[in-house]
This record gives C-alpha cells, sequence and structure tokens, in this order.
C-alpha cells in the first residue's frame, strides 16, 4: 500500500518528510519513481498526466495538491468511482485576498500611469480614486471568494459577489445565476474572478460580459486561464471599454514567450502565484485526509464531479 505523489514541480521533499512523520509504515512514492501501480492507494497530485491515474486498480482516493481539480477532471481516462478529495483552505485564501486587495489598489492609486510616467521622468500628479467609487465585485463565493471579498470589504470598498447558486456572504451585495451576473458586472468597476473552471465558467469572462462592465472597468484573473477569452480582452483593452487587467493565470502555462498578453501596456502578469500551496501550511490538511481516509471516513472536501468543484 503507498501513496503515490505526481506534482510538475520538484517540491515533493516536504511532502515525503510529512508523510514519514506521520504513517511510517506508508510508502511513499514520487512520480516517476519505479514502483508497483497495484500497491498506490492515495494520489495525491497536481496536473497528472492523462492516463496516469487509470493505470491504479487499487486507488481508493485521489487527492489535489490544491483548491482546483480542473486539472484533474480533464482526463478522459480518470477513473469512475473514485473520490476526488480537494483542499478547502491551506493559506490561498489569505494569499488571493491579499492579491486581490493589492490589484484592486494597483488601479485605484493609478499605478500603471505612474510607472509609465516614470520611465519618461514625468512628474504629474493625478487623483486617486475614492474608496467608495470603487465597487468590487467578486465571482465566486466559496471559501476563497467569500474571504476575498470580506477582505475589500474590511478596506471600505463596496463589493458584491456573485455565484452560480445563491449565496449569503456578510457584508457583501450578492448574485446569482446568468440574470444576476448582468446586474452584478454592470456596476463592477473592477471584477476578481476566482470561480472553479467548470464547463460552466469556461470563457465567462468574454466580450458580452465585458461590454456590461462600466467604462474603463478593470479585470483581476486568479482563477484560471480558460475564464478568460483572451482576445475579447485585447479587444475591449484596445477599445477603452476596459482600462487594464492584472492576469494571474492563463490558457497556456507558462504563458508562452511570444504571447501579447506579455508587453501589452494595460496588462500586468504575474506567474500563476496568488495561490500557492505551501507544504508547511497545507500538509496537517492532506495527512489528516489520509486519516480519516484510512479509518473508513470520507473527509471534507468531496468533490462533487457533475458540479465540476
Ligand atoms: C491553484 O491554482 C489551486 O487550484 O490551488
Amino acid at each position: 500500500m503507498t501513496v503515490l505523489f505526481y506534482s510538475e514541480s520538484d517540491a515533493s521533499e516536504p511532502w515525503r518528510e510529512a508523510f514519514g512523520r506521520a504513517f511510517p509504515q506508508l510508502p511513499f512514492r514520487v512520480w516517476p519513481e519505479p514502483g508497483a501501480d497495484e500497491a498506490v492507494r492515495y494520489a495525491l497530485v497536481w496536473k497528472p498526466e492523462a492516463g496516469l491515474l487509470s493505470r491504479l486498480p487499487n486507488l481508493k482516493a485521489i487527492i489535489s495538491l490544491g483548491a482546483g481539480v480542473d486539472h484533474i477532471l480533464r482526463d478522459p481516462q480518470l477513473p469512475q468511482g473514485v473520490p476526488i478529495i480537494r483542499l478547502r483552505d491551506a493559506g490561498f485564501a489569505q494569499q488571493m485576498a491579499e492579491y486581490s486587495v493589492y490589484a484592486v489598489l494597483h488601479f485605484q492609486h493609478r499605478m500603471p500611469e505612474f510607472l509609465a510616467q516614470q520611465r519618461q521622468a514625468d512628474w504629474r500628479q493625478l487623483e486617486p480614486g475614492l474608496t467608495r467609487d470603487w465597487r468590487v465585485g467578486v465571482m465566486g463565493l466559496g471559501a476563497i471568494g467569500g474571504r476575498v471579498a470580506q477582505r475589500l470589504a474590511a478596506l471600505g470598498f463596496p463589493v458584491m459577489g456573485w455565484s452560480r447558486s445563491a449565496k449569503r456572504v456578510d457584508g457583501i451585495e450578492t448574485f446569482h445565476g446568468e440574470s444576476g451576473l448582468h446586474n452584478f458586472l454592470s456596476r463592477a468597476r473592477v471584477a476578481v474572478n476566482v470561480l472553479p473552471l467548470t464547463p460552466q465558467t469556461e470563457d465567462i469572462l468574454d466580450a458580452r460580459r465585458f461590454a456590461v462592465m462600466p467604462r474603463g472597468a478593470f479585470v483581476v484573473n486568479i482563477g484560471r486561464g480558460a475564464h478568460l477569452v483572451e482576445q475579447d480582452l485585447l479587444d475591449a483593452l484596445d477599445s477603452g471599454q476596459l482600462g487594464g487587467a492584472m492576469l494571474d493565470v492563463f490558457r497556456e502555462e507558462p504563458l508562452p514567450r511570444n504571447h501579447p498578453f506579455w508587453h501589452h501596456p494595460k496588462i500586468v502578469v504575474t506567474p500563476h502565484v496568488a495561490g500557492v500551496t505551501i507544504p508547511s501550511e497545507a500538509e496537517a490538511q492532506v495527512i489528516e485526509i489520509v486519516r480519516q481516509l484510512e479509518c473508513g471516513e470520507m473527509p471534507p472536501g468531496l468533490v462533487d464531479r457533475s458540479r465540476g468543484y
């Protein structure tokens, strides 16, 4: 009986140590180390290669090393019936709330213009926007989105939240469903996307949605690259319908070197760092998940495959 660890990054060592401490009898195999596939009971994965999980006949659970599970569900050979568990919050809600606050302040305080002026040694004072005039709309109101919305509200920003099904968050004006999305976006000076990627939310940030936002609005995408229709963003920025974007996630990662986003004057690019899984923050949760599974209990974070998160 083995734990199989698969991640594109080479960050396996802290996980091996944590598992060695918690389950000294449980062998920990880091892909692509050789081993018996029949022995694998738990797969701890980030972006597993397609077909890998279907080769493990005795798999008892798949655990995502992050909040998202789109990287698992996209495998056409994903074994049916094996529970998938996602991390609920292992520090990324706070990280993503901070990133969102930073992004909103960046645009509110006109940093893109000041940075451009600095490059020209141009001393020109521009008025910052008033916080009360910067209504922020947070798309996604789960553990992460709720935290993002509350952090922004605590700074005095008027905050709205949108989710697919109705949700309440203290102090936040909430909207839901397709009809709610129109009303929500029509008032959002900044839209911050933290939605999970599902067939229903793919391409949600498109020309039609940008067109209903107030002219010159901003988009912050820390959900998934496939939420955003890239050409529609470029067109909306070029026409002035959108004023700028801060993007952390992309359809193709790493973002290809010749991608137009890299050098676009109205786009800030960061390399998928808004919410990262830090082993020291997440290991207690993962160990607890395995402990519960070993006791025959179903841990929280079970993914509903039909919902996609
Ligand atoms: C990061 O993108 C995650 O899903 O945790």
